[in-house]
């Protein structure tokens, strides 16, 4: 596996990968659900590369982007094991200059739940998603996959929508949320919660399976399912939103079997935590 730190670097050792290459762009802390985004490229592709990057962007004014769990050393011989060709782990300044233009997400679907919450996130991740799909698609190899986890719904939603709306020569493919034991949706925030929390961290998921199986006994009205998750949710974390959406992230009244996604998003103590569930 070869590390790379500059884009000029990335752009020279992806000058021989002609055929397909799978690209899996993180900000580290890789878990179980990054892996498992990997052996997919891996298995889709014939060369591999994966990103890290802390994007400042995408974070918010008092959010936690000092804090964010760097683990460079851990994260490399979890690439290297999982048989990634190339590591990008660019600094700040090789990503971004002064006075750049800026990508904006859309004014609907970019600031509702976590846009809402979030307001000006989506325009980071979009920035940086776009310009790291640039680079590795530099020299125009056969096929270019960029894999996103599910659990990002709406980042998944609004990257499938700027490869879309941009013509960009990229297939985005959504990958399953990956779950512990207990049901708990990985994710690098987890490293922030005490025992205590993980606990309560579970009524997330506890919430969602509530809402398939009252959705199983035939309740469709969204308004029914949402006030029984809240009843679970309520118990110990603060909820920011429940919200039932169709794949392109309108919102729905009645629960449509096959293009509904039931998302949630709660703080547990001070960490935020968002999941979801694809009906
Ligand atoms: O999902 C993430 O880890 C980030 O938002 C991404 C897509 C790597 C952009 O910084």
């Amino acid at each position: 596996m070869i590390i790379v730190h500059s884009v000029e670097e990335l752009i020279s050792h992806t000058q021989n990968m002609r055929d397909s290459i799978g690209f899996v762009p993180t900000m580290g802390a890789l878990h179980e659900g990054h892996i498992s985004l990997i052996k997919r490229a891996k298995e889709e592709n014939s060369k591999v590369v994966v990103s890290i990057f802390v994007n400042p962007t995408q974070f918010l004014e008092g959010e936690d982007f000092d804090a964010y769990p760097r683990q460079s050393l851990s994260d490399s011989e979890i690439c290297r094991l999982a048989g990634v060709d190339v590591l990008f782990m660019p600094t700040s300044t090789s990503m971004y200059g002064e006075d750049e233009i800026s990508i904006f997400a859309p004014p609907i679907r970019g600031f509702i739940l976590d846009g809402s919450s979030r307001a000006g996130h989506f325009n980071g991740v979009l920035t940086v998603v776009m310009k790291l799909l640039n680079i590795i698609n530099f020299h125009k190899p056969q096929k270019l996959r960029a894999y996103f986890g599910k659990k990002d719904a709406q980042q998944l939603a609004l990257i499938t929508q700027m490869v879309k709306d941009y013509f960009m020569s990229v297939e985005i493919v959504g990958c399953e949320i990956v779950r512990d034991k207990s049901g708990l949706a990985l994710s690098s925030r987890n490293a922030y919660l005490t025992t205590q929390e993980m606990q309560k961290a579970l009524l997330l998921s506890k919430s969602l399976y509530e809402a398939v199986k009252l959705i199983m006994q035939g309740v469709l009205e969204t308004k029914i399912v949402s006030a029984s998750m809240e009843k679970i949710l309520l118990e110990t974390t603060k909820i920011d939103y429940i919200a039932f959406v169709d794949r392109e992230f309108k919102q729905l009244q009645r629960v449509e079997i096959g293009n509904t996604i039931i998302l949630v998003a709660c703080m547990v103590g001070s960490t935020r935590l968002i999941d979801n569930i694809w009906i």
